[in-house]
């Protein structure tokens, strides 16, 4: 059994957790002995996650469907119960990792749709689905993975910031209706991570100019990995974490610093 705070009798839906962070999350809720609802766009992706906590002894169950699309949300989340701790985590510009990278006077409208869609929009189907329910129990969680692109800008993602600093917007409104039924809402605030998605940077590249470059940025350097996350959300999901509501909490390596 895992040390620190327990989710035992708690379900938890994981967007986007077929790999990476969410993934992290997953099986990292699933340790401390929360049965987790496994989405992901890739439906294959989350029956391997789903598969992974079973076989260490978990509870999980699989629910494949695109955050985009609320109909859908809707639709897959009717087939389980409610959950008690939503996170917030499918990310990016789709399934296939973050679109290309340009200033913001570079981009037309039809370049956001996909930054917004998933980073904003997928944050409020997600969180409309789930949080009536939490209202009923008069008790829930909702986590949302956002980025420090969108507290302390990013040249090159400014829609991708725009869209996450949405999100985390989202959170605070939400604490403020929500706290007197015993949920809370927060966000966690990620820098640059080593996950599939940012891989071939590290993986193949770790010594280019581009690499150092990045690190030079943050006090300990080195890229974050799913683990620097899941201990904040154990104890945000958890009973414990009752009287934080409303935070952005930065999990960066000392990129930048909240006041
Ligand atoms: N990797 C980083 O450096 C970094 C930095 C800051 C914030 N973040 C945020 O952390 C979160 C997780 O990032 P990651 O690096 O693990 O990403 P990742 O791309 O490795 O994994 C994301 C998962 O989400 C799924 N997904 C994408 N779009 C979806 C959709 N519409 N519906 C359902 N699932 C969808 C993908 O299939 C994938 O399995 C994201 O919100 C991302 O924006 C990541």
């Amino acid at each position: 059994m895992s040390a620190g705070p327990r989710l035992d009798g708690r379900r938890v839906l994981v967007t986007g957790a077929g790999q990476g962070i969410g993934r992290g999350i997953a099986l990292a809720c699933a340790q401390a002995g929360a049965e987790v609802l496994v989405n992901d766009l890739r439906a294959e992706r989350c029956e391997e996650v789903a598969g992974e906590i079973r076989s260490a002894g978990g509870t999980a169950a699989s629910a494949p469907f695109d955050v985009t699309d609320y109909d859908a949300v809707t639709a897959a989340l009717a087939a389980h119960a409610p959950p008690d701790v939503l996170v917030n985590n499918a990310g990016n510009a789709g399934a296939e990792g973050f679109a290309t990278r340009a200033r913001f006077a570079e981009t037309e409208p039809a370049d956001w749709e996909a930054f917004l869609r998933v980073n904003l929009y997928g944050v409020l189907h997600c969180t409309r689905a789930v949080l009536p329910a939490m209202v009923s129990n008069k008790w829930g969680r909702v986590l949302t993975v956002v980025s420090d692109a969108g507290r302390a800008g990013d040249p090159g993602g400014a829609v991708y910031g725009a869209a996450k600093a949405g999100a985390a917007g989202l959170t605070r409104s939400l604490a403020l209706e929500n706290g007197r039924y015993n949920i809370t809402a927060n966000n966690i605030s990620l820098g640059t991570m080593r996950t599939p998605l940012t891989e071939p940077l590290w993986a193949e590249q770790a010594d280019s100019p581009q690499a150092k470059a990045i690190l030079q940025n943050y006090a300990i350097r080195r890229p974050g990995v799913p683990d620097d996350v899941t201990n904040l959300v154990l104890l945000l999901a958890s009973d414990q974490g009752s009287w934080i509501t409303g935070q952005t909490i930065c999990v960066n390596g000392g990129f930048s610093f909240a006041l």
